[in-house]
């Protein structure tokens, strides 16, 4: 899946701001796991953090990305599965059902992927960009997703759960 946004640009403050592709952080450094802070300001500032994460989420051909892992211990998440931007602020999952073992990866371990089992069915409330209150469900990699990216605001990675580890060269 491939979605390059070019350059998008909006008023900031009466100067134009152009998106940026933010670093991304990979295992071994020390901020993938803390515990990340709640939002209590949805303002230009967040704005242009959910930007900036799409951004460089598309641009690393990623399906979700976490706040932390661009160095910011805000529970911030973008997540596109191929169905549309999803912006969760302050997100939990409220209601999970059955199960699912996919495998998966993480742009903070490049190269690496492993067998996760996770909810089949996921429901997420969280808060838009604006504060308001929003409910999120979904299934496959939607769910995946959810859980993947909300475990990186606890400080945890896909790999501290995995059943195995996938030798992806050799299956090649
Ligand atoms: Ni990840």
């Amino acid at each position: 899946m491939w979605i390059l946004m070019g350059i998008s640009t909006y008023k900031y403050k009466k100067e134009i701001y152009i998106m940026a592709i933010r670093n991304i952080y990979v295992e071994g450094e020390e901020v993938l796991r803390k515990i990340s802070k709640p939002v209590t300001e949805f303002n230009q500032k967040l704005w242009i953090l959910l930007d900036d994460m799409a951004e460089t989420m598309n641009r690393a051909d990623g399906v979700g990305l976490a706040a932390p892992q661009v160095g910011i211990l805000k529970r911030v998440v973008v997540i596109d599965v191929g169905e549309g931007l999803i912006e969760l602020i302050n997100p939990k999952i409220i209601g999970q059902k059955g199960s699912q073992i996919e495998a998966e990866g993480c742009l903070s371990c490049p190269g690496e992927y492993g067998k996760v089992k996770r909810p089949s069915w996921v429901s997420v409330q969280a808060q838009d960009r604006h504060g308001n209150e929003i409910v999120r469900e979904g299934t496959g990699l939607l769910a995946v997703a959810f859980c993947h990216e909300i475990d990186h605001l606890d400080g945890k990675i896909f790999k501290d759960i995995a059943i195995e580890m996938l030798d992806v060269k050799s299956e090649e």
